[in-house]
């Protein structure tokens, strides 16, 4: 599937059968594709380059080599999933590679928001490519690219402009030339989905919400300090394990917790505790163009707040964001 216009007669992938046939349709081709060489995957764990992992894998086996980055800034347990689903689980050729203080030190003193996705994306970029320098014999570069990001890159061509800079692999090093494999770049997000159910991962993982490349960075708002990191996602495990336990997971596009970097005065065992508050954050939309907010149950507040405020050390408020998109963006910054 080398072209990148989605022709019309293409049926939207539904079921599994048509995943099936899709499946066997691009086992075949990247077969054809790749033949005896290598192909190297950035994997984050996300939807996108999970099911072209799995894909891969299937196709090719250990000729596939994935490397995940763990810039620091994952959600609790994130990486730990990804090696224990794809390492374990899919025995992939996986490269695990902590980058946490490489990340940090560079972040360390910079509040601007598009000071630090520029840093994070950057530095993915040249993390990726030092190992991708590492690895020899390597033709092929597997990209998890989705036929709304060739839709996006047509209207970026087209000089319209974006409120935030979004990063991904794009753009790796002059001396690092590949050929792209893009198995999935034809597909919707989901299709994209079903796919990836019908290859076998987890229908958490496919159905999971969207995080942004530069993860928790954007939600430990100006600068970054490893304390308020570390709060930042010890409070957003416990907003998650909460959705997940009232069943507001499934319904909610995308929810999460940001910390400013502000304190507050409060009080804990009778003496004067200053602390953060964290902002819980839920919305829903289509398109993350506009976003409406996800009306959260006074009881689930509550216990979310008794939670967060017991047991992560640091926080000592919770707030509830009821602003929708516009005037508010999904992310605070
Ligand atoms: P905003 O905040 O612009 O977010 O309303 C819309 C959607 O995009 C995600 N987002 C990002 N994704 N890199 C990404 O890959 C980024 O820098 C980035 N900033 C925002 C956000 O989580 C939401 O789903």
């Amino acid at each position: 599937m080398s072209a990148s216009i989605r022709p019309e007669s293409m049926a939207r992938i539904t079921n599994f059968e048509l995943a099936n046939a899709f499946i066997d349709q691009q086992v075949a081709e990247i077969r054809q594709q790749v033949g005896d060489k290598k192909v190297l995957l950035a994997l984050s764990g996300g939807v996108d380059s999970s099911v072209v992992a799995a894909l891969l894998i299937k196709a090719i086996g250990k000729q596939l080599v994935c490397v995940h980055v763990n810039h620091g800034l994952m959600r609790k347990n994130e990486s730990e999933n990804v090696l224990k689903l794809f390492r374990d689980g899919l025995d992939a050729n996986l490269i695990y590679v902590d980058a946490t203080d490489r990340f940090l030190n560079l972040l360390a003193g910079v509040a601007d928001p598009e000071s630090k996705r520029k840093i994070i994306g950057k530095e993915f970029i040249e993390v990726f490519a030092d190992e991708a320098r590492k690895l020899e014999d390597i033709t092929f570069l597997a990209q998890g690219t989705i036929y709304p990001d060739i839709l996006e890159s047509i209207k970026a061509a087209e000089g319209k402009k974006a409120v935030k800079s979004h990063h991904n692999v794009g753009g790796l090093p002059e001396d690092l030339k590949f050929e792209l494999v893009e198995p999935v770049k034809l597909l919707f997000k989901d299709e994209v989905r079903v796919v990836g159910e019908a290859l076998g991962l987890p229908h958490a993982m496919v159905y999971r919400q969207p995080f942004p490349g530069p993860g928790l960075g954007v939600r430990c708002l100006g600068a970054i300090t490893r304390d308020r990191l570390h709060a930042l996602r010890e409070a957003d495990a416990i907003l998650r394990e909460e959705f997940d336990n009232c069943g507001l997971a499934e319904k909610t596009w995308q929810y999460f917790i940001a910390v400013p970097d502000i304190k507050s005065v409060g009080v804990k065992d009778e003496s004067r505790y200053e602390g953060w508050p964290a902002i819980i954050r839920a919305v829903n939309t289509t398109d993350a163009m506009s976003a409406t907010i996800e009306e959260i149950p006074y009881a689930v507040l509550h216990k979310i707040t008794a939670r967060i405020t017991h047991e992560v050390e640091g926080i000592n408020r919770v707030l509830y964001d009821l602003t929708p998109k516009p005037i508010g963006t999904i992310e605070w910054e």
